[in-house]
């Protein structure tokens, strides 16, 4: 189930907090913070979705290149500028690859994780819409949601599943300006409000999940940093080590669908 054991001493905030016990002890350990915890918050990244088959963007996933252009290029401001048919062809493609997918047993034990917690927020890097799809609730989107268009004049908005009628880049029924895909491009900021909710609810919980995540795009991974300094308990969870693993106090190593089944298991 759980790949590796992480024994660890760490100070964070001034405490030491020492596990030096089994990946079962310190699953345990977790399950038991999650029943006594009042108010989690929970930041996800590619990887919660990875077993569902979309594509991560770094450590050996392939979405980070598209027609020999850098993710970074053909996602970024500058060729919304430039060439907005051909941002819109970068999104059709991927909303075609994702189309068929289902949300995965992490999606779900999120979703569960939400119906025992009086108080609970989700912090989603992802687009995909996959954890409302799991049934998540309120899930704060903080690099926008693929499924949807937005006018680049006056803020309408359409659902692409039932609203799009092909015309590329769409006109906006409202104003008759081009739209574009509601997503967080590189160079742009996130959609107002919503980081500032996110931060909100990372400030105040006594738990914290960091799922899936590179914990390399800011500002997302302020939220678990502002969790931290504000005292929770920090758990991340991921097949692979991080620049922020060494200030957790879990680190369950292993992949998302399998570790969060277990963390949510009622056994
Ligand atoms: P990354 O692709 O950077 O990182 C994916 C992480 O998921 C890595 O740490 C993997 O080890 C981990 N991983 C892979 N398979 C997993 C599994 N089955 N279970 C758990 N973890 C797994 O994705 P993000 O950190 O989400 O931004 O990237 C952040 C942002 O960078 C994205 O939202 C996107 C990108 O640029 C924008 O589009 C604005």
């Amino acid at each position: 189930m759980l790949d590796t054991a992480v024994a660890r001493s760490a100070t964070i905030a001034g405490e030491l907090v020492m596990h030096t016990n089994t990946a079962s002890d310190l699953l345990q350990e977790v399950r038991a913070r999650l029943r006594r915890a009042r108010r989690v918050f929970v930041l996800t990244g590619a990887g919660v979705s990875a077993e569902s088959g979309v594509p991560t963007f770094r450590g050996g996933g392939n979405a980070a290149v598209w027609k020999g252009m850098p993710f970074s290029l053909i996602s970024s401001a500058e060729m919304l500028e430039r060439d907005l048919p051909a941002v819109w062809e970068w999104f059709d493609y991927r909303r075609d690859a994702l189309k068929d997918l289902q949300p995965n047993p992490a999606h779900h034990a999120l979703a569960k994780m939400q119906d025992n917690l009086d108080s609970f927020a989700l912090g989603t890097q992802n687009i995909d819409d996959l954890h409302t799809r799991a049934g998540s609730r309120g899930v704060l989107e903080l690099h926008g949601n693929i499924w949807r268009a937005r006018c680049t004049r006056c803020q309408a908005r359409i659902d692409l599943r039932t609203a799009d009628e092909g015309e590329r880049p769409p006109a906006c029924r409202t104003c008759g300006a081009p739209m574009r895909p509601d997503v967080v491009l590189f160079g742009e900021m996130l959609p107002a409000g919503v980081f500032e909710r996110a931060a909100a609810a990372a400030m105040r919980c006594d738990l914290c999940f960091v799922v899936g995540t590179s914990a390399l795009v800011y500002p997302a991974m302020q939220l678990p940093e502002i969790a931290l300094q504000a005292g929770a308990y920090i758990v991340e969870i991921n097949p692979e080590q991080t620049p922020f693993s060494d200030r957790c106090h879990a680190t369950l190593q292993g992949r998302a669908g399998e570790v969060l089944k277990a963390v949510t298991s009622d056994g």
